[in-house]
Parts: C-alpha cells; sequence; structure tokens
C-alpha cells in the first residue's frame, strides 16, 4: 500500500511537471489579418519554435470585443494582425500589456509611434491605404461609368452595386468611416455614409470579403484596402484597383500582447518573432501586399505604392480613442445603418 501510494505520489508529479511543460509550450494566438497569412504565421512559428499555436481568425472589431469579454480571465496571449484602431482603444483600455522588444530599432518610425503614442502595449506590424476596387467585366456588362472618386460611388446607378463590410465588426469598414470624417468633416462625411448606404448590397462582417465577392463575379465595387483588392488582381480575377482622387486614410496594422496572458513568455517570444524580417517576409508567400514594419523585409513589387497615393494625415490619437470610437460607430448605427435602402 504504501508502495503504492508513493508510486501514485511519483506519477502524480510527474503528470504535474508535464502539465507544467505543456503548459508552457504553447500560446494562443488571435489574427485579424487574412486567414492564409494568419495559418501560415501560426505554422511558421511552430516550426521555428516548437511552441504549439492555437489559432483564431476574427475581424478586427470582433477581436476587441473578445478581449474586452474575457478581460477578467483572458484567454488569448497575443493579438496579431488587424487594423490599429481597436488596438489602440484596447491599449487605452489596459487590455493589453506594455511591452519593449529588443527588435524595435530595425521599424520603421510610423510602426514605433503607434507604440508610443499607446504606451507601448501596442505596435504597428504592417500599414496599407484604403480605397477600392472592382470589377471591370460587371462594370462594362452593367453600363456603369469608371469610378475614380469616392464621390463617384454615390452615383444612382451604382445603388446594389457597392459592397463595405460593417464598421463594428471591421478594422476596414471603421477605417472608411473614419476616413470619410476626416476627408469630408463630420457632417459631410456622414452624408456621405448614409448617400451610400443607398447603393450597398451587403455588409459583410469582414473587411476584404467584398473585394473576394467582386473577384468571384458576386458584387461589382468592393471597398477595402487596395492591398486587398490588388491580391485579387494578381490572383488573376478581372479587378481594378482605385486610390480615390479626395485622397484617403490608411491603416497601422498593429500587434499587442494581451493583459493577464496565460503564457506571457511565448506571447513575447512570439511578438519579437513577428518583428523579424523572416517572419515579416512570409507576406510574399501569400499575396499579403502590405507594407512590412520592419526596414529590412521585402515589400512585394505589386504593393500599392504608398508614395503615389494621396494621403490624410490619419489621426491614429483621436480615431483609435475609446471615446471618438464609439461614438462614431454610435453614430452609424443609429443614423446610417437603420435608413431605408
Ligand atoms: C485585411 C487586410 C488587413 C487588415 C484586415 C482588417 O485582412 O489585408 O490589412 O488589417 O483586413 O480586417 P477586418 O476584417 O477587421 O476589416
Amino acid at each position: 500500500m504504501k508502495k503504492l501510494t508513493v508510486t501514485f505520489a511519483g506519477s502524480l508529479i510527474a503528470f504535474a511537471a508535464s502539465a507544467t511543460m505543456a503548459h508552457a509550450d504553447k500560446l494562443t494566438l488571435y489574427c485579424s489579418a487574412q486567414e492564409d497569412w494568419c495559418q501560415l504565421m501560426a505554422r511558421s512559428f511552430e516550426d521555428a519554435t516548437g511552441i504549439d499555436v492555437n489559432m483564431t481568425r476574427k475581424s478586427s472589431g470582433e477581436t476587441f470585443a473578445q478581449v474586452r469579454a474575457e478581460s477578467a480571465n483572458p484567454r488569448g496571449d497575443v493579438w496579431w494582425g488587424g487594423t490599429g484602431d481597436p488596438h489602440l482603444q484596447a491599449a487605452e483600455e489596459g487590455l493589453t500589456a506594455e511591452y519593449i522588444s529588443p527588435m524595435r530599432e530595425q521599424l520603421h518610425d510610423w510602426a514605433i509611434s503607434q507604440a508610443e503614442s499607446a504606451g507601448n502595449r501596442t505596435i504597428g506590424i504592417y500599414s496599407g491605404a484604403l480605397g477600392y476596387g472592382y470589377n471591370t467585366e460587371l462594370l462594362e456588362a452593367n453600363g456603369l461609368p469608371e469610378p475614380s472618386c469616392w464621390k463617384d460611388l454615390l452615383k444612382p446607378e451604382f445603388k446594389g452595386h457597392v459592397q463595405m463590410a460593417n464598421p463594428n465588426s471591421s478594422g476596414t469598414a471603421y477605417t472608411t468611416l473614419a476616413s470619410m470624417v476626416q476627408i469630408f468633416g463630420e457632417d459631410e462625411g456622414f452624408e456621405f455614409m448614409k448617400g451610400l448606404h443607398a447603393n450597398i448590397n451587403q455588409y459583410t462582417k469582414s473587411g476584404s470579403a467584398p473585394i473576394k465577392a467582386a473577384g468571384r463575379g458576386e458584387n461589382t465595387v468592393g471597398i477595402v484596402f487596395m492591398h486587398d483588392a490588388v491580391a485579387q488582381a494578381v490572383a488573376g480575377f478581372p479587378i481594378k484597383v482605385v486610390a480615390p482622387c479626395e485622397g484617403t486614410g490608411y491603416e497601422i496594422g498593429s500587434m499587442s500582447i494581451i493583459d493577464g496572458a496565460r503564457n506571457m513568455d511565448e506571447a513575447k517570444q512570439f511578438y519579437d518573432w513577428a518583428l523579424s524580417t523572416d517572419a515579416q517576409n512570409l507576406a510574399l508567400q501569400v499575396n499579403a501586399f502590405q507594407v512590412p514594419s520592419n526596414k529590412g523585409a521585402e515589400t512585394s513589387p505589386s504593393a500599392p505604392d504608398m508614395s503615389t497615393i494621396k494621403l490624410i494625415d490619419y489621426d491614429f490619437k483621436k480615431y483609435g480613442s475609446s471615446d471618438e470610437r464609439k461614438r462614431l460607430l454610435q453614430k452609424w448605427d443609429e443614423e446610417v445603418s437603420v435608413l431605408p435602402q
């Protein structure tokens, strides 16, 4: 009996040790970039470190809501990708953890400023300009004029031909809303969103869905980041990419460690790795045409040339603040989404 007890105790210790080791070897990753890039990042980090990654892809606004809902008992470790605004809001609300990576000096200034403006609770991993793309065959088949400005999308003949995501779930669509407010001023920006609403055939959950639908020939115009439209064109679909004439907003795609992460060491390991040139160059394998934040990482020749696009001076501090993001989303819910179409 005594021997049995000792053996039982011994196996308990062994079990506890292996449980600790198993615990030390995993990472829960919330990913808000495109699905195939998320998968590739997760598998490549596993290969590089032997750490098991449990990855879930959700849009930026949805991930923000999830991180907030779980804050009393955090389940995720790292939130990688997605537009910067909800990452900034999470930082302001203390939902993400402060961390200064030794890799930081390899990054462009815009990526570091994102970190500094958020008390080092987030950091820039890529950037990309907003715009739209359209299916050239559907445009012609429907006798529609070639659009080149934001306001062209308000023309009555575009009714039922435009798709964008819902700004509550999608960071792309929130960037669209905040950009219109910055380009046209708040009143005119909301008038624009109302006019656009009349032409929208569907608000999708995910930001890039509208241009994928255009690629498949199920929708004519998709309001998305220009690099998402380029990806469809490069894949061989008849998509033309537009940098709107009035100018446009852009994103600083971001990464944050979740405050209270259960696997904090692994989270920091992932964070450092994700800022390296090798990890950022993985984007090229999955046609992710954003501009990477590591100065030594490659930007694809197919990527939209940011220096030729009329970019606004997007106020990340203001539009990524908790009060402003909540206010604009509520106003859009109450004044735009309820209008008849
Ligand atoms: C796409 C883009 C990313 C962007 C993300 C936001 O994946 O390629 O650059 O950060 O959308 O996703 P969401 O679904 O939140 O609009």
